[in-house]
């Protein structure tokens, strides 16, 4: 007899493969993934699809989305706890994509602040399905009615956008879909090393959390802060400083930090050196967990087709449920 009494809450999130995760993506995402794995049903999807609408090499779709994967196990995605998948390996998303685009006026999505982004950071490459990017994005979280979908907060816009196409479905077809809701972490939002803009791997502002321990130590250094601390005695502003609120998440001592910034105790350099060493060994176990899994190619391969093979009755159910609501069987 099963011990649950009642089923428990579906989570559901995606993650471009771009290469190896960042320490934004972590601090406002995928710590999140890992902690929802055992209170949700979670489902996490590494999301090929979407990563066609600004990448066109084949070979580095392929290289990225089995680094990513590879990144997030080492991370703490637990195959016994989670379902990890590839979304291209569930083509039941993007038919159900184009039948939620039937219910969504084209102002929605052209209003979509990523949309207007990538007009100008991709000018000549503005493709259709950045345009259907949120739509598509709607699917993949309602295919499986999640009601928690783990992001940081540059990703509230389509989650509040995938809200939209849900009503819009369910007042014209019948409740069919619940209503998504975003979960964020205690640091949604988490600036790059330029100290301005959020961290992303377009921006070239990252910090890697795979990076080699010298990478990082440069990548940190790199950081900017508080820019108005021009002598080591000036005191600073830590609450305005990345690096300082960087500390938060790695280590213990937040307080005297920040005390040593302000009263010009420590400068700029110290607190730069101490955090780099921080980040490193925080993701030192990580790290070699990701060497062990690299090593086993067939492994990971495993792992990921295996949630593909999980989540198709799920997948083909919902679609077949639209399909018929919507006068197609
Ligand atoms: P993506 O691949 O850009 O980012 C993956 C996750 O990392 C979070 N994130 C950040 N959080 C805080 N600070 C930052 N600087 C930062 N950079 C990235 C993102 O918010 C995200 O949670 N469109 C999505 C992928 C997607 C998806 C989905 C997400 C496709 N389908 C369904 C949720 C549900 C994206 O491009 O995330």
């Amino acid at each position: 007899m099963s011990q649950e009494t009642t089923p428990r809450q579906r989570a559901f999130s995606g993650i471009q493969p771009s290469g190896l995760p960042h320490i934004g993506n972590y601090l406002g995402a995928i710590r999140n993934y890992v902690a929802l794995q055992d209170s949700y049903d979670a489902i996490y999807c590494i999301v090929d699809y979407h990563a066609l609408t600004s990448t066109h090499d084949p070979e580095l779709i392929r290289r990225n989305t089995f680094e990513m994967a590879v990144g997030l196990l080492a991370l703490g995605l637990d195959p016994e706890r989670c379902t990890l998948f590839v979304q291209s390996d569930r083509p039941e998303h993007t038919e159900l994509a184009w039948l939620l685009s039937t219910v969504t006026p084209v102002s929605w999505v052209e209003r979509t602040p990523s949309f207007k982004e990538k007009k100008r950071s991709q000018p000549d490459d503005v493709n259709h399905a950045l345009l259907t990017y949120p739509v598509l994005q709607t699917a993949d979280i309602v295919i499986y009615k999640a009601t928690a979908v783990p992001v940081g907060k540059d990703q509230a816009a389509h989650l509040e956008l995938a809200r939209e196409i849900t009503r819009a479905f369910n007042a014209r077809y019948g409740d069919v879909f619940p209503e998504p809701a975003a979960v964020f972490t205690d640091s949604p939002i988490i600036l790059g090393t330029d100290g301005t803009n959020k961290m992303s791997k377009s921006l070239g502002n990252t910090i890697e959390v795979f990076g080699e321990p010298d990478e990082i130590r440069r990548q940190v250094m790199s950081m900017v802060t508080d820019t108005r601390r021009i002598l080591r005695t000036d005191p600073g502003r830590p609450e305005i400083c990345n690096v300082c609120q960087m500390h938060r998440f790695f280590g213990d001592d937040f307080e005297t930090i920040w005390e040593g910034e302000r009263t010009a105790r420590t400068g700029c350099v110290d607190t730069k050196k101490l955090l780099a060493e921080r980040i490193i060994d925080s993701f030192a176990a990580a790290r070699e967990r990701r060497d062990e899994l690299t090593a086993q190619p067939e492994r990971v391969r495993q792992v990921l087709g295996d949630g593909a093979a999980r989540l198709a009755p799920i997948a083909r159910g919902t679609l077949a449920e639209v399909r018929a609501r919507m006068g197609l069987d």
